[in-house]
């Protein structure tokens, strides 16, 4: 059995989106679920979901030994990133080779870096007059949102979309691939096509 472990810092929808398609997978489950943010609502869903969930601080987690302890608890695996905030310190990048990966709702290399995270980055998308938008899921590294790009997928928005319906459009395609793309990327099966869904 692989282990996932999720790390979320709000809502936590695509955590539980995750949960629920891997909960009866004969090879794959979600293991535990972390957050820097003791108020997120992630750990409500988590309670609803029967997983355990645990909160750490910045500096707990840029040290790294609470938390591999707590990784290393629960036979980590693998690590996803849906809605984390936090830059990944290296003590985790080390232990976890290509094993960490992130979801950003955008179309990276455009609108990712430090600060462009949720709703900024479709209030970006707005303002800049886009036509498209979509997902991009890839490798953590020790930058923010500039990993190896494992996959993505647009969606078209229209004029006078507003930043919540570009939400809902990327939502919608998060929940879709997300949890594939994981599931492909857990077994080994690496010929994902970055540009095309799946
Ligand atoms: C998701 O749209 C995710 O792509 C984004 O935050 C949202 C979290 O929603 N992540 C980032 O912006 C990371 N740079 P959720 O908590 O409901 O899953």
């Amino acid at each position: 059995m692989i282990r996932i472990a999720i790390f979320a810092s709000g809502s936590g929808s695509n955590a539980e989106n995750i949960v629920e398609y891997f909960r009866d997978h004969t090879d794959i489950q979600v293991a535990l679920i972390l957050s820097n943010n003791p108020g997120a609502y992630v750990h409500e869903r988590a309670k609803k979901l029967g997983i355990p969930s645990y909160t750490f601080s910045k500096a707990a987690f840029d040290e790294g030994s609470a938390v591999m302890n707590i990784l290393r608890e629960y036979q980590t695996d693998f690590i996803l990133l849906a809605g984390f905030l936090l830059k990944v310190s290296k003590p985790l990048l080390d232990a976890y080779p290509r094993r960490i990966v992130n979801i950003h709702p955008a179309l990276l290399p455009k609108y990712g870096g430090k600060g462009l995270y949720g709703d900024r980055v479709h209030r970006a998308v707005v303002e800049a007059g886009e036509t498209k938008s979509g997902i991009t899921i890839h490798y953590v590294n020790e930058n923010y949102d500039e990993g190896d790009i494992i996959f993505q997928a647009t969606c078209d928005l229209q004029p006078g979309d507003t930043p919540e319906e570009v939400a809902s459009k990327v939502h919608a395609l998060e929940y879709t691939y997300f949890p594939r793309v994981i599931e492909a990327v857990v077994k080994g099966q690496t010929s994902l096509n970055p540009l095309s869904p799946a």
